[in-house]
């Protein structure tokens, strides 16, 4: 069957920056507002892209950089009209979004679709993997990619093996040690949320056989060259390193993903023959389409086309390059600092995100000097998290590594 359209915070508080100055007003931007954003342009602020001057937190949200932030307001705008077709008109760009992932990812047009989240996505997967059988889940991963498994596994049917990963790595070693005869699915982050480390995707693709591979692909897709369609399963969400704004992400399945999956949490949008009510219970979609509950947020899809658009356009390998050169650079510039560094110095072994361990009272004066510059990054306890894209110009690297 054909692709059919569907019918169409875990962290620390937010770090606070300075606008010009630490005598100036500060604003907090780590949700950065679009209408913050604009008034800043207005104002005839040189703001960069990223609507802030010093911003390294792509791993907890991408602020839209204008193309997609225009788009995301035209289609507020255009929703306002009530104007006839209207609604179809918003809804059917989730086509064009699946037309552009699938090319992205490699997977066939039939394994993608689009949904609300990486946790809706992951939790699609999870209730629809019907035991009996075994999953191998990261114990360190973003809790993201653990509560969907441990929920379906209180369902009954799939059982949760945990497998440690305190340093953020799910290495094909740990991986092969931790199989059992009745795993069926292994469970994995593309790039760890804390430490930045890059899981092997082939390596892993090696050793699991014909296992399923998810993958919790929202800190890696779009800023590093991985072979995607090694994995049976890889969802993103577009509000961190797609700059999408929040509310969409995108999901590819393989055919034998699609084998595998039954339609355990397809909602009305997902089944054949959707539009006709009449009282019975229609088969679930038989491609990717049946990973749906309900029509999605039109406007969140309109972020994610214009941000995947633009991703095609400049193309996933130089996205890539550039912001591995950017991650290079600060590497260089921490170890240069002295700090002891929680991500792998290796480019290979990372994409945007680079991270230091900080104990106290260190972490304190380091997190409250960042805030002084405006320099906006994620500070837990124990560690600073930084991420660059591609754009981030070298002098902000510059000013959070002095
Ligand atoms: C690795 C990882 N997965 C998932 C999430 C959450 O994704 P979503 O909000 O799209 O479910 C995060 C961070 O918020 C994350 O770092």
């Amino acid at each position: 069957m054909s692709q059919q359209p569907n019918p169409a915070t875990h962290s620390n508080p937010a770090p606070r920056t300075t606008r010009s100055g630490p005598a100036h007003q500060q604003a907090a931007l780590s949700e950065t507002a679009l209408s913050e954003t604009a008034a800043f342009e207005t104002a005839g602020t040189p703001w960069s892209n990223t609507g802030s001057p010093h911003y390294l937190d792509f791993a907890r949200f991408g602020p839209p950089p204008p193309a997609v932030r225009d788009a995301l307001l035209d289609a507020v705008r255009l929703s306002a009209t009530g104007a006839p077709g209207v609604v179809d008109e918003l809804h059917d760009r989730e086509n064009a979004a699946a037309d552009i992932a699938a090319r992205l990812t490699g997977f066939d047009r039939a394994g993608v679709t689009l949904v609300p989240s990486t946790s809706a996505g992951l939790f699609h997967v999870a209730f629809g993997l019907d035991g009996p059988g075994r999953v191998l889940v990261p114990r360190h991963d973003f809790p993201a990619n653990v509560y969907p498994w441990l929920r379906a596994q209180e369902r009954g049917g799939l059982t949760v093996d945990f497998l440690d990963n305190p340093d953020g790595h799910t290495s094909p070693e740990r991986v092969a040690a931790a199989l059992r005869p009745d795993t069926v699915a292994v469970t994995v982050s593309a790039v760890d949320y804390r430490t930045g480390r890059r899981a092997d995707l082939p390596a892993l693709r090696e050793v699991i056989g014909d296992r399923l591979l998810v993958v919790d692909a929202i800190q890696g897709f779009g800023v590093s060259d991985q072979p995607w369609n090694l994995a049976d399963v890889v969802v993103a969400g577009g509000q961190k390193w797609l700059r999408s704004g929040w509310g969409a992400a995108l999901f590819a399945a393989s055919p034998r993903a699609l084998d595998r999956l039954s339609d355990g949490l397809t909602g009305w949008s997902g089944v054949e023959d959707r539009a006709v009510f009449d009282a019975t219970e229609h088969p679930a979609l038989a491609d990717a389409g049946r990973v749906t509950m309900t029509m999605l947020n039109p406007l969140a899809i309109t972020g994610l086309l214009a941000s995947l658009t633009e991703l095609e356009r400049t193309g996933q390998h130089a996205v890539a390059e550039a912001v591995t050169a950017n991650a290079d650079l600060l590497v260089e510039r921490l170890l240069s600092t002295g700090a002891d560094l929680l991500t792998p110095a290796e480019p290979q072994h990372r994409a945007g995100i680079v991270s230091v361990r900080l104990a106290e009272p260190r972490w304190t004066a380091v997190t409250e000097r960042l805030r002084e510059l405006g320099v906006v990054a994620t500070a837990r306890p124990g560690y600073l998290r930084f991420s660059v894209h591609s754009d981030t110009p070298a002098g902000t690297i510059a000013l959070a590594t002095s």
